[in-house]
């Protein structure tokens, strides 16, 4: 079954015919990042302006790519939220007007849950990945969310802790902003931090009193803020990149220390990491070793599949389908709205949306 997607939720025009879900035929991701980069963040306006410009071109790209035609397309996927609302819509109603145009059905996509299922995906020449058993918890580490789940089942899915504050890739962006590294953050800091002494300095690790398992980023950004004041200017040379090591280091390690209380708590044994931030090598190393420890599995998608992408809308789009199948529902719905806000833990399975409003 060849499910085209659509994701347009942030800065990427990314589109992508994926084959049940797993096997990943074409992959189009046309990135904004050179033109946001000037303003050291997204700028909404800027971002819809440029998905309208790059939407249909990523489309063609897509299906010369996997070399097929809408003929053989059995859906079309796309994220309806959560995301920023003008670039939401220019995904959305491109592909509702194919969907419309071309009898297909149309499938919603929470984003955070296209993150959750980029670990399916496979390159068509590549093995298929382990898939984790349920229950298994999640990592979700992007620029916009931060948050560990529990997923029970693919849509029964519980909050086990979350940032209070900042995102962490928002923290990335922040400190890369405030030492004049550029947009987006996380890449250049994870390179420069390879030169720095992630000792340096000894940030402290958020905990709440009531022993909430919540994330926090803003005081460790704080704290950041506050070395650059004592150090009287702008750090530079081997300082530059002592700081920023020791910031990296403080956000993966309070990441892997709330990782591990949540699996504990939720006596789950699997962690699947998802998001930009799950690119962070350093991330990936301290968490596999802290999860190889106690006999713990890690599962990770390739890095190319941790930003935003298409296929990861389409992997998520086929088990809602499958599971429309199975139970005797039509999941397709022409009435969809894009949503700035969707908690992934109030994700319905598909047969409670047939006759929903939007
Ligand atoms: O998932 P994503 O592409 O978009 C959102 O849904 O937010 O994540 C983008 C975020 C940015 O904040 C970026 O700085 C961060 O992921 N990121 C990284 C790395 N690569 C991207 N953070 C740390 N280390 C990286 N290597
Ligand atoms: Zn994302």
């Amino acid at each position: 079954m060849l499910i085209l997607s659509v994701e347009s939720s942030c800065d990427e025009t990314a589109v992508a015919i994926v084959d049940s879900g797993k096997k990943v035929l074409a992959d189009i991701v046309s990135s904004q990042t050179q033109i946001h980069a000037k303003f050291g963040g997204v700028v909404p306006e800027l971002a819809s302006r440029n998905h309208l410009l790059d939407i249909i071109p990523v489309i063609d790209q897509a299906f010369s790519k996997a070399n097929v035609s809408m003929d053989q397309i059995s859906a079309i996927a796309v994220t309806r939220g959560p995301g920023l609302i003008g670039a939401l819509l220019v995904g959305l109603q491109s592909a509702k007007a194919l969907a419309y145009v071309h009898q297909k059905p149309l499938i919603e996509v929470n984003h955070l849950h296209g993150h959750l299922n980029a670990i399916y995906l496979h390159g068509p020449d590549e093995p298929v990945p382990v898939a984790p058993q349920y229950p298994h918890a999640a990592l979700v580490v992007s620029g916009g969310h931060t948050a560990i789940y529990l997923l029970k089942t693919p849509y029964d899915i519980e909050v086990l802790a979350n940032t209070m504050d900042d995102a962490a890739g928002e923290a990335f962006d922040k400190v890369a902003r405030m030492l004049g590294l550029g947009y987006p953050g996380g890449p250049v800091i994870e390179k420069m931090s390879k030169n720095g002494n992630p000792q340096a300095y000894d940030f402290p690790l958020p905990r709440f009193k009531d022993g909430r398992l919540d994330l926090s980023f803003s005081g460790l950004k704080t704290a950041v803020l506050t070395a650059i004041k004592k150090h009287g200017s702008l750090p530079e040379g081997q300082a530059m990149l002592d700081l920023i090591a020791s910031f990296q280091m403080a956000a993966v390690s309070q990441l892997v220390d709330r990782s591990l209380s949540a699996m504990q708590r939720a006596s789950v044994s699997t962690l699947v990491l998802a998001g930009g931030v799950a690119c962070n090598t350093l991330l990936r190393e301290k968490l596999a070793q802290a999860l190889n420890e106690r006999n713990m599995t890690l599962l990770a998608p390739p890095k190319k599949w941790c930003t935003d992408n298409g296929a990861m809308i389409a992997a998520a789009a086929y088990w809602w389908i499958e599971e429309a199948k199975n139970k005797g529902y039509d999941p397709s719905m022409l009435q969809l709205n894009a949503t700035s806000t969707w908690p992934l833990h109030t994700l319905k399975a598909p047969e409670s949306m047939v006759n929903r409003a939007y």
